[in-house]
């Protein structure tokens, strides 16, 4: 690889398709030269969750315009991308499919390599990005709307899993537990705006294994819990959940949000004394929340830990992390493109098969 090249990253694998452009100079931090990102989540809105099959179609219509659209603000050209890097997995194989069938089509006209993105690594390395980026090692709460996992990160490519959602993630929490409360999708950003006027401490809900000896998470029981609360303050009032005043939904909403990120800080703390590590790095469209970071870095501060976070337009999926990652990957050697253009996607892929031979 030569020593100064562009990474043309695209993103797919759910319902938001993200494209960026990345330079990489030597050792330095590759930068973002700049990044274009289409969400459809108006369009399924209508439907209160993903579609895959529509997802994939949207992608298709949106990417290469996205593309253009890149190159245009950066000031390149398609003869300027060195390297074309697409989310291999994990996500919806449909729509995995349009980002590698577009950037194997893109590298072999080009003549130019591909390289296949984990998705999760694109968010635990989206930090690096940020005005405040990282160093190695550090512990990652790794919180988005498919997974909960809390990592040791000592490189590119050496991620250790310290523990993990045994059920749904802590985005899923937030998102199902929105829709039992008639807030629709997605349901994350919408609990946690209401939250914002809500009493955290009107409901007593669940924390599920904040006191297990492990650092594993299990958010399924909570959303039960808040159907079961919600139900019993509908049938008191006579009227369905999703009709339940705004005050006491604000109040159930808050108390949510109060349980998931109380464990979640708790863990990570934990997480923290079990390795001595002093540094923590947020990543995930999870890490958007306000409560969230407001909490962690309260703690954190007391106890003398660093905490870093993606900017938080770059906490949900986009195409700035999976350049991000992709040259990183090729900076620290462990890593080359690859010329044979096999679009492979994984859409099962746990994030420690992808380890740093020797790691
Ligand atoms: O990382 P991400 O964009 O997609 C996956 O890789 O899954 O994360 C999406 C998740 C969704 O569950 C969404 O509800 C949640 O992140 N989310 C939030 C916030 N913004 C996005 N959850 C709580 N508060 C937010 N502000
Ligand atoms: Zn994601």
């Amino acid at each position: 690889m030569a020593k100064d090249y562009c990474v043309l990253g695209i993103e797919s694998s759910c319902d938001e398709t993200g494209v960026a452009l990345v330079r990489v100079s030597g050792a330095g931090l590759p930068v973002l030269l700049a990044h274009a990102l289409y969400s459809q989540i108006e369009m399924h809105q209508a439907y209160g969750g993903v579609v895959p099959e529509l997802a994939s179609r949207d992608h298709i219509r949106r990417v290469l315009p996205l593309t253009q659209e890149v190159l245009r603000e950066a000031g390149q050209t398609l003869q300027d991308v060195d390297v074309v890097a697409f989310t291999r997995g994990p996500g919806l194989a449909g729509a995995l499919l349009v980002g590698a069938g577009v950037a194997c089509a893109l590298g072999a006209s080009l003549g130019k390599p591909v390289l296949g993105v984990h998705h999760l690594e694109g968010h635990l390395l989206s930090p690096f990005l940020s005005a405040d980026p990282p160093e190695f090692p550090f512990v990652a709460l790794l919180v988005s709307g498919g997974h909960t996992q809390l990592m040791r990160v000592d490189g590119v490519g050496c991620y250790q899993i310290l523990g993990e959602t045994i059920d749904d993630a802590a985005g899923e929490a937030f998102d199902k537990s929105a829709k039992l409360l008639g807030l629709g999708y997605p349901g994350g950003p919408a609990l946690s705006k209401l939250a914002e006027i809500g009493n955290p401490a009107a409901f007593k809900l669940p924390r599920p294994l904040l006191h297990s000896d492990n650092l594993d998470f299990s958010f399924a029981g909570l959303k039960t819990a808040v159907m079961v609360q919600a139900k019993k303050l509908a049938a008191a009032q006579n009227c369905t959940a999703e009709a339940l005043t705004h005050v006491v939904l604000a109040d159930l909403a808050a108390s949510t949000q109060a349980a998931i990120v109380e464990v979640l800080v708790k863990k990570s703390l934990a997480a923290l004394l079990a390795t001595g590590l002093q540094r923590l790095v947020v990543a995930g469209g999870v890490g958007a929340n306000r409560s969230l970071r407001a909490q962690l870095s309260r703690v954190c501060t007391q106890r003398g830990v660093r905490v870093h976070y993606p900017e938080l337009h770059l906490c949900t999926d986009n195409g700035a992390m999976i350049a991000m990652a992709a040259a990183m990957r090729l900076q620290s050697g462990i890593q080359v493109a690859d010329e044979v253009y096999a679009f492979d996607v994984k859409p099962r892929w746990p994030l420690d098969a992808i380890q740093a031979p020797g790691a």
